[in-house]
């Protein structure tokens, strides 16, 4: 796990936004043996912030959106479900043994973008309709929590 870092310094020095972004990584996480890697990324201005996660660390801890699946996700303001990473031009590798990958959208009660869950897994196509149905329903629960 690696602390997010201050998003709003407003906030007392002792709460931490991890917490929440951990724990809600880690329930992602256990949801399915085809889930490799979990973490979040917070939007801050135009670039994508990596949070808690679990797996392998990436070398993509900052990335601009409208770079990679990640930063297309934002842009296009759509998830993102690639059957085959190797199909992605703009494809940002985290792992070679990495095959699809989940991008779900992390939204205020505003409905502004605030975060994504990124989800990596080994196997292609890994990402069935009920996996983006219980993911999209922890982004929506945690962006009601978000922590502001
Ligand atoms: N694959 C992502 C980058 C993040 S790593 O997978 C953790 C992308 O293309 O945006």
């Amino acid at each position: 796990m690696k602390a997010v870092g201050p998003i709003n310094p407003e906030w007392p020095v002792w709460y931490d936004p991890a917490a929440v972004l951990g724990s809600a990584v880690r329930y992602v996480a256990s949801l399915s043996p085809k889930f490799n890697w979990v973490g979040i990324y917070v939007l801050r201005g135009s670039s994508l912030h990596l949070g808690p996660f679990i797996g392998t660390p990436s070398e993509h801890k900052v990335i601009r959106v409208g770079q990679g699946v990640c930063g297309t996700a934002v842009a296009e303001n759509a998830d993102q479900n690639v059957p085959d990473v190797r199909a992605r031009d703009n494809y940002l590798a985290c792992s070679l043994e990495t095959r699809s990958e989940l991008v779900i959208l992390i939204r205020d009660l505003k409905g502004k973008v605030i975060g994504q869950f990124d989800i990596d897994s080994h196997v292609i196509n890994a990402f069935g309709p009920d996996d983006v149905v219980q993911v999209r329903k922890i982004a929506q629960e945690l962006g009601e929590l978000w922590p502001e």
